[in-house]
């Protein structure tokens, strides 16, 4: 059996720029897919709020949800590294609630690493949780978390204070950092200046590694399917066309028939 992916596995694929696959998972189903098929990092995003609960935004997301899914992704990877999200006023309010909640991921979920969103601003929580030896994912650029705060969900263009940024979370002991929604060339060069990998999401292909919302890239969630995604197939399209079938099957009395029955 492969090894399992740990924070010296990414170190080691920035290191020889081998680039890291990192896509989200929220389920038993998907994450064992993504976990068969090489996929280094699954992270049980609060995307969760939008993609599965319906949510408009991420902010609902709580803490008793993202372990519940988390336990759920971490009982099917055997490779992959599962991250777990911090929601929304998980880590915000104080260093202890953050140190607490970070903990939990580890310890009811089997997550083997943290995410939270901010730059310089969280630097004391990233350190307070990384002392706890508790491995964290920062996030910066577009934080959806800050949605309210920066007016909309928008290209952040601003690179003094994302390269600031990125030294500070490294600095305070981030084992690796989200780009999300940045130009790809201020990514890239936040990638030459730090040593964690980065990963983008809209942030062009000089990062580290990439990450999806996989109901986007699978086709299943339309609501709001930014420019930088790609979908590389159209699940719910399939899903519609096999229920209809089933529909119509059952209504003409073809389903079930003497293969299906006893
Ligand atoms: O919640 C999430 O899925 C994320 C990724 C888009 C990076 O934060």
């Amino acid at each position: 059996m492969e090894k399992t992916v740990t924070v010296n596995t990414l170190l080691k694929m920035k290191r020889e720029a081998k680039k890291i696959v990192m896509l989200t998972a929220y389920d038993f189903p998907f994450a064992k897919i993504l976990d068969e098929t090489g996929v280094d990092i699954v992270l049980v995003g609060d995307s969760l709020g939008m993609v599965v609960q319906g949510g408009k935004t991420t902010l609902s997301v709580t803490m008793d949800e993202m372990i519940y899914h988390t336990r759920m992704v971490a009982k099917a990877t055997q490779r992959a590294m599962v991250v777990g999200d911090m929601p929304f006023m998980s880590y915000q309010v104080s260093v202890q609630d953050a140190i607490y909640n970070a903990g939990r991921f580890l310890k009811e979920a089997g997550a083997a690493m943290v995410k939270l969103e901010g730059g310089a601003t969280v630097c004391n929580t990233i350190e307070a949780i990384s002392r706890a030896d508790i491995p964290v994912m920062a996030h910066i650029g577009l934080t959806p978390q800050s949605v309210h705060k920066m007016g909309g969900y928008r290209i952040q263009r601003e690179e003094e204070r994302l390269l600031e940024d990125a030294k500070r979370v490294a600095s305070a002991g981030a084992s690796a950092v989200v780009l999300e929604c940045i130009p790809s060339s201020i990514a890239q060069k936040i990638t030459e200046s730090v040593e964690i990998p980065t990963i983008g999401i809209g942030a062009g292909v000089h990062c580290d590694g990439q990450v999806l919302v996989l109901h986007d890239l699978l086709g299943l969630y339309d609501r709001r399917v930014p420019r930088f995604v790609k979908r590389y197939a159209d699940l719910g399209r399939m899903a519609r066309e096999a229920i209809l079938r089933y529909g119509e099957e059952v209504r003409g009395g073809i389903f079930p028939s003497s293969e299906q029955s006893f």
